[in-house]
């Protein structure tokens, strides 16, 4: 692969003149989507950030100084595995699918679509955040989200481009005109149409929504239409890092939070409190949990029998591969009570991949309770039941307190101040954002990281300004 192609690949563009016309059409309205759309404000500044320039373990993550909008966006897939097979569904052992088979063709490319109109909205939502980074080194990791991001929306675009033709290349066009937050031309997902405009946010965004992202991925990384599942494979190995970011990155508010605890009013000292923390935690883990789509779902069945979207670690976890014939309980609302209903399996499918997730999120809440005991504080954070503040499936339309227990609209409304950000929590954190960008420094309301990026130190200079 020449470092040098105008688009890096590996798939052998060049060989392919049709696509490539078409992707080197793209990149312009690509570009000036970046500009107009992309992180505010340092366009020209060189950032010290990573680029796949391949897919093997050494080429994948190449670190220099980069100008954002010439960040080279690359189409990287992993290497097709030879004899690949249909890992589930009714066509599960038949050879995996190298083109789009005609029966499966528009809810794959919905699939696709909707995967891959999360990427640029989520640039949409950050683009503001650069003005108040804590540290340069949050400031770079920002832009290297960012334009990560960017080289996913890339990746569905070449799929929509290469396999599905005239009105593949008019997804991808679209793809650049809806706008995260607009009335009139919204983001597909609504936790995509939230403001993310303060870093609390943001890294609840990253711990939570780009978690979301990493269960989808894994669904589709098992996917029978092998173009797909490559280029899934090798996002994941991208999207670690945003998680890393927000795990981290609220780890680290965490710990400062519990040592203003000890010294004080925590507001006082500028720092920000737990309840505060607790509220961001309810509010993006609630809409996260929407983006699996619905507890009883035709289409999940309708995916999983047609081999295009698997469970998590359908090959590794499990032995049984069909998935037919078989139950999951459910709880559901029914008569204004929770009851345990039978589903079948594939209709539940989305809510398995939503259990794995839950799990993983606990694993989060599990390090920054750690945070909290190492630094002798007895408070605790949590996850809200899965249930509470949903919008989108069988308890969109119910209302739950924290605990997932039934609730009257009424209560819910009088007491949703506690659970979720209000006005003025939004506002004080606001208050708290002011540009820290002295190498080396740090904003109050925030501990340092552990380490630097590759073995560079905190003070290293990760953007110059
Ligand atoms: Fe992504
Ligand atoms: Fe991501």
């Amino acid at each position: 692969m020449n470092l040098y192609d105008r688009i890096p690949n590996n798939v052998n563009l060049s060989e392919d003149k049709k696509l490539q016309r078409a992707l080197e059409k793209w990149l312009p309205n690509y570009l000036d989507w970046w500009r107009e759309m992309g992180p505010e404000g340092f366009q020209d500044k060189d950032v010290w950030l990573r680029t796949a320039i391949d897919v093997g373990s050494e080429g994948w993550a190449h670190f220099d100084y980069v100008k954002m909008p010439e960040y080279r966006w690359g189409i990287f897939l992993e290497p097709p595995q030879p004899d690949a097979k249909v890992g589930f569904g009714d066509n599960y052992g038949k050879p995996a699918y190298q083109e789009v088979p005609g029966e499966f063709r528009n809810a794959l490319r919905r699939i696709i679509v909707t995967q891959g109109d999360t990427e640029p909205a989520s640039v949409e939502q950050q683009r503001q955040l650069g003005k108040t980074c804590p540290s340069l080194y949050d400031l770079r990791n920002l832009f290297q989200v960012n334009v990560e991001e960017g080289r996913h929306l890339w990746a569905m675009v070449y799929l929509l481009h290469g396999y599905f033709g005239r009105d593949g290349r008019d997804e991808a066009d679209e793809l650049l005109e809806r706008r995260s937050g607009n009335p009139d031309k919204p983001r597909i997902l609504e936790a995509f149409n939230q403001p993310c405009d303060d870093w609390l946010n943001f890294f609840a965004f990253t711990m939570f929504t780009d978690r979301d992202g990493k269960y989808q991925l894994s669904a589709l990384a098992e996917s029978g239409f092998e173009p797909l599942a490559r280029t899934c494979q090798f996002m994941l190995t991208e999207e670690a890092h945003h998680m890393f970011v927000g795990d981290t990155g609220l780890g680290r508010v965490v710990r400062r939070t519990a040592q203003l605890m000890k010294q004080g009013d925590v507001r006082e000292l500028g720092g920000i409190p737990l309840d505060i923390i607790q509220k961001y935690i309810n509010f993006w883990f609630s809409y996260s949990l929407d983006l699996f789509g619905g507890e009883i779902s035709s289409n999940s069945a309708d995916f999983f029998a047609a081999g295009l979207k698997g469970r998590y670690k359908e090959r590794d976890q499990y032995t049984e591969h069909t998935a037919a014939n078989q139950n999951f309980n459910m709880t559901v609302v029914e008569d204004g009570q929770l009851k345990t209903r039978e589903v079948p399996l594939r209709n539940a499918l989305n809510e398995v991949l939503r259990g794995e997730y839950v799990k993983d999120c606990e694993k989060g809440l599990a390090r920054w309770n750690k945070v909290l005991a190492d630094e002798g504080v007895s408070e605790r954070l949590f996850l809200p039941n899965p249930r509470f503040h949903r919008h989108v499936g069988e308890y969109a339309g119910h209302t739950f307190d924290i605990q997932g227990n039934l609730i009257s609209r009424e209560e819910f409304e009088r007491r949703k101040d506690e659970w979720l950000p209000t006005m003025e929590d939004r506002e004080y954190v606001r208050s708290l954002m002011h540009p820290v960008v002295e190498p080396g420094k740090i904003a109050q309301w925030i501990a340092p990281p552990a380490a630097g990026i590759k073995g560079k130190p905190f003070e290293f200079e990760y953007v110059r300004l």
